[in-house]
């Protein structure tokens, strides 16, 4: 029960998140997006899957990665989010660019062997079940396919990590119960090569969340990201608390100019055998 709560969450949150998304997260994610993609090193031809797509930040460098003579696929949980990514593929006339919504946990559209490369950034730690997402991955590649996929990193390294108590003190589930797992010690690396992926490696870094005042990040932590569906159902004397707590959890970062938050992610990769 637990688990097909957290996936309508998910999916309807990001359909309500999906408009803010961008002006909320992308400077912040920049930095995680440029690993993921120089790591992956997509070449003219290839095919690519691109889990968790969003509003297309990494698809549609991947599809100019490609040309096209090759093509992206790219699969989302939330309606809202495939559909900006398909959108935006038509108004720049982007033919190779295919769109999909699919939980990462069942691609089953996807035939076995049918991807040079398969990305995920940032949106493992959403998934219910994120094992079972790795292990699609394993089957959606071709032998020699490479996987590279992105999460937050530690919790104690992530300056916004208070928003998901503050939330789900106010709801009956937690939003992201192991939202931080993937990214603490060596675990993504793990679950991939518990899943069979070969040559895994990982790369941990630091990263800086600017926010000018008060109001951009509030917009960003509650309006244009994962806790987006219960934010919505808050009323105006809860939404106030709620604002109240998150603020006084990132007060440390506020250099007297604008909030810079801390931030940690983890990108590791690995390979299909053979090929
Ligand atoms: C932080 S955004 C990342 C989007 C994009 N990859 C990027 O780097 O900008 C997280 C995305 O994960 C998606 N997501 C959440 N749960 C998912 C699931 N179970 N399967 C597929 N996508 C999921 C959300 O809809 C959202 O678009």
């Amino acid at each position: 029960m637990e688990a097909k709560l957290q996936r309508r969450v998910q999916r309807y949150g990001w359909d309500k998140a999906a408009q803010y998304y961008e002006a909320g997260w992308q400077n912040a994610l920049t930095p995680a997006q440029d690993k993921t993609l120089s790591i992956a090193a997509a070449s003219p031809g290839e095919t690519v899957v691109d889990v968790a797509c969003g509003t297309g930040l990494l698809t549609f460098p991947l599809a100019q990665a490609v040309g096209p003579s090759g093509r992206v696929i790219a699969t989302d949980l939330s309606g809202a989010m495939v559909e900006a990514v398909a959108s935006s593929a038509r108004s720049r006339g982007l033919t190779h660019i295919k769109t999909l919504r699919a939980d990462a946990e069942h691609l089953s559209e996807i035939p076995a062997d049918a991807a040079d490369l398969y990305t995920c950034a940032l949106g493992l730690m959403y998934v219910a079940d994120p094992a079972r997402a790795i292990s699609e991955a394993l089957r959606v590649l071709k032998p020699g396919g490479r996987a590279v996929i992105a999460v937050w990193g530690a919790r104690a390294a992530c300056g916004w990590a208070e928003i998901f108590p503050i939330v789900d003190a106010r709801v009956n589930t937690a939003v992201c119960p192991l939202f931080f797992a993937l990214g603490t010690g060596g675990a993504l690396e793990g679950e991939m090569s518990k899943a069979g992926f070969a040559d895994v490696g990982s790369v941990r870094f630091a990263s800086t969340l600017i926010y000018d005042d008060e109001a951009s990040a509030l917009d960003a932590a509650f309006a244009a990201g994962p806790v987006a569906l219960a934010y919505s159902r808050f009323d105006e004397k809860t939404r106030a608390a709620a604002h109240q707590e998150y603020l006084a959890s990132i007060a440390p970062w506020w250099d007297g100019n604008r909030f810079r938050l801390p931030g940690e992610f983890v990108v590791s990769w690995g390979r299909r055998a053979g090929g």
